[in-house]
């Protein structure tokens, strides 16, 4: 076991290529270790909504694309619900590694892993993030306030709006939750929609 470190490379001026290979070369954390390969995101790159999870499971280990099985299957549901396609918007996770038995990942895991999605969210320059739970949540914002206080308002990560929903996971065990879910997804569409006057 070795502390996490972070990467050591400046990773604020690459460009996609660039950044997605040192994504998928990344020893900064253990989770190294234990992962298939990294799962980078997917989706349109000047996309306006980018949607974050928490990391990769079994599925997206083995096949390098974030929300592939179920959990991906509804979350692709919820966006064709407000007119979007999967390939029109772009998802990634707060980790680009798999953590171990699907453990929640750990703050410093995100701590050093966060600098890559700060390059893709500035890469992208969408007009919403949609943290999708309370792992993507609280990482982002960098409370521990639970979703269910989160969702229904607009926050904002560094000067992009914001908008918290449950996780896909969370409305497959819970579907009754999926009406609030639809409420904070329109909510995060009139809000891009304002920001287009
Ligand atoms: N859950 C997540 O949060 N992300 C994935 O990529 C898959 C499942």
């Amino acid at each position: 076991w070795a502390p996490a470190v972070a990467p050591a490379i400046n990773v604020s001026s690459l460009d996609w290529p660039e950044l997605q290979s040192t994504v998928s070369a990344c020893t900064a954390c253990e989770l190294h270790q234990s992962r298939t390969q990294t799962v980078f995101g997917t989706g349109d790159r000047s996309a306006e909504w980018l949607i974050i999870g928490e990391a990769p499971k079994a599925d997206e280990d083995q096949q390098g694309e974030p929300f592939v099985g179920d959990t991906g299957q509804l979350l692709n549901n919820m966006l064709r619900a407000l007119g979007l396609r999967r390939e029109q918007v772009f998802i990634s996770n707060i980790l680009k590694c798999r953590p171990t038995d699907d453990r929640d990942p750990q703050p410093e895991e995100f701590t050093t892993c966060e600098t890559y999605l700060q390059r893709q969210i500035a890469l992208v320059a969408p007009k919403m993030i949609l943290a999708m739970g309370g792992v993507a949540a609280h990482s982002l914002l960098k409370v521990k306030t639970p979703v269910t206080k989160l969702r229904g308002e607009l926050h904002h990560y560094g000067e992009i709006p914001l908008v918290v929903t449950y996780h896909p996971a969370y409305l497959l065990r819970k579907p009754s939750e999926k009406a609030k879910s639809w409420a904070d997804l329109q909510f995060a569409a009139s809000t891009v929609k304002g920001a287009q006057k």
